[in-house]
C-alpha cells in the first residue's frame, strides 16, 4: 500500500471587485446570464460565461422542467452552445455565478460533479488548461487554473 497526496490550489478573491478587469468583466456577463435563468422548481439560478480564444462570449445559465431531471446545469448549456457554435475554438477562461431567491448565496458555488466531467472533455481536447472562476451572489469569488483541478482521478477517453 502507498498513499498519494494531489494538491489543488486556487486564489480567493475577496468579492468581484479584486478581480482583474478582464476577470470581472466575464464574471459581470455570467451575473448577467443567470438573471436569465430558467429556475422556477429550484429558486437557484446559475449562470456561466465563457471567454474564447476568438474573444467571443458565449452564454449558459440553468434550464429547468417539470420533468425535474430533464433539467440542465448552466455550464453545461453553455459549454455545449460553445462546442455547437465554435467547434475546436480553444476556452480561456470560464465564469460562473449562482444566487437564490430563497436565501442570500454568499459562498462560492463550484460547478456540480456531472458538469465537471463534461468540462473536462473541452479541456483535455483543446490540450490547454482554462480557468474556472466562481461565486455565489455576493462575496468571494474563487479562481482555479484549470477545470482538471477541480476533478482529481477524472474519468476520460483514454480508458476507453
Ligand atoms: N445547477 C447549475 O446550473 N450548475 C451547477 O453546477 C449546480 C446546479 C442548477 C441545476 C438546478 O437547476 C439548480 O441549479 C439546483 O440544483
Amino acid at each position: 500500500m502507498r498513499k498519494i497526496e494531489i494538491a489543488t490550489s486556487a486564489s480567493v478573491f475577496k468579492d468581484i471587485s479584486e478581480l482583474s478587469s478582464e476577470d470581472r468583466m466575464l464574471m459581470e456577463k455570467a451575473i448577467s446570464s443567470r438573471k436569465k435563468a430558467y429556475a422556477p422548481y429550484s429558486k437557484f439560478s446559475v449562470g456561466a460565461a465563457f471567454l474564447l480564444e476568438n474573444n467571443q462570449i458565449v452564454l449558459g445559465n440553468n434550464q429547468e422542467s417539470a420533468a425535474y431531471p430533464s433539467g440542465m446545469c448552466a455550464e453545461r448549456v453553455g459549454v455545449w452552445k460553445v462546442s455547437s457554435e465554435f467547434p475546436g475554438v480553444k476556452i480561456k477562461k470560464l465564469a460562473i455565478s449562482a444566487s437564490s431567491s430563497i436565501s442570500k448565496v454568499d459562498k462560492p458555488v463550484g460547478p456540480c460533479g456531472a458538469c465537471r466531467q463534461t468540462l473536462s472533455e473541452y479541456e483535455i481536447n483543446q490540450k490547454q488548461p482554462f480557468e474556472v472562476l466562481f461565486m455565489g451572489e455576493v462575496g468571494e469569488v474563487v479562481k482555479t487554473e484549470s477545470l482538471l483541478s477541480l476533478l482529481p482521478f477524472s474519468f476520460d477517453s483514454s480508458y476507453l
